[in-house]
């Protein structure tokens, strides 16, 4: 169990004459938190992305347990028990949280029914509260459509899928930004339950003690590469109270 759980070589990704990464290589080992800093456009989602079967990079390589893959979609990275909350919520706006939760896995009612394709709702609302109710998160009403949800509801909704079906590794790409003091705390809670059970996390975030309250370790990623010298504390504490202060101001 020496291989890292995943790995990222060189890889390069651009979007027309943007170079969005510019060979980043990064490693995830089994049941680490990993944070993910770097400034606005340092290409972070990027890379979740490309891990996640969300873009193809153009070159480099991935290897999951050792073995290279092609994460030609996300139900290819799911097939190797990568999960992602994605920064730009790929939440289904008209359905409810429990369908949202069950999005791609429904339950379906026994027998002929559920041959004939009839969905049981009701169990998937009894699993989708407990589930819910396991990471933190309060909704008053499970039957409303996600879309009218707070953006900090949808975002626990996000977190929460992407944790209930992670098998061997979860990305969060900023799961906190729109979050409350209460709902963030708990969302950090979930990380490090995660970790515990032995699945691997990968956290972006802008916010430094965060990052440093949750993570076994950090990358810094600058211009779509991965900085070659390591990060002192006194790096990323100056960066903290810059991002800090950036975002007391705004
Ligand atoms: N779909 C796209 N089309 C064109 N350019 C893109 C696309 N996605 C990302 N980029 C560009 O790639 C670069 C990296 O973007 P990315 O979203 O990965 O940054 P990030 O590190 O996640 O930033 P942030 O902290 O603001 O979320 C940026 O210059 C961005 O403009
Ligand atoms: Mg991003």
């Amino acid at each position: 169990m020496t291989e890292p759980l995943l790995e990222a070589r060189d890889l390069v990704k651009r979007y027309g004459s943007v170079e969005a990464l510019r060979g980043a290589s990064f490693t995830v080992r089994q049941g680490e938190v990993v944070a993910l800093v770097g400034d606005n456009g340092a290409g972070k989602s990027t890379l979740v992305k490309c891990l996640s079967g969300v873009e193809q990079p153009d070159s480099g390589q991935i290897l999951v347990s050792g073995r290279p893959v092609t994460l030609d979609s996300p139900a290819a990275a799911r097939a190797h028990g990568i999960e992602t909350a994605y920064q730009d919520l790929a939440v289904a706006p008209d359905l409810d949280p429990a369908a949202n939760l069950f999005l791609g896995r429904e339950i379906r009612r026994p027998g002929l029914l559920g041959r004939l394709g009839m969905l049981d709702k009701a169990k998937m609302r009894t699993r989708a509260a407990e589930q819910f109710a396991k990471f933190g998160v309060s909704l008053q009403d499970l039957s409303v459509p996600i879309g009218s949800l707070s953006g900090g509801q949808r975002q626990s909704v996000a977190v929460a899928r992407s944790v209930a079906w992670a098998d061997k590794l979860v990305f969060m790409d900023e799961p906190t930004a729109a979050l409350g003091v209460v709902q963030r705390k708990r969302v950090l809670d979930v990380i490090r339950r995660v970790r515990d059970t032995g699945i691997s996390v990968v956290l972006i975030s802008h916010n430094m003690p965060e990052v440093l309250s949750v993570s076994d370790r950090v990358e810094v990623l600058r211009l779509g590469r991965f900085s070659a010298a390591e990060a002192t504390l006194e790096d990323l504490v100056g960066a903290m109270t810059g991002a800090l202060s950036q975002e007391d101001a705004s």
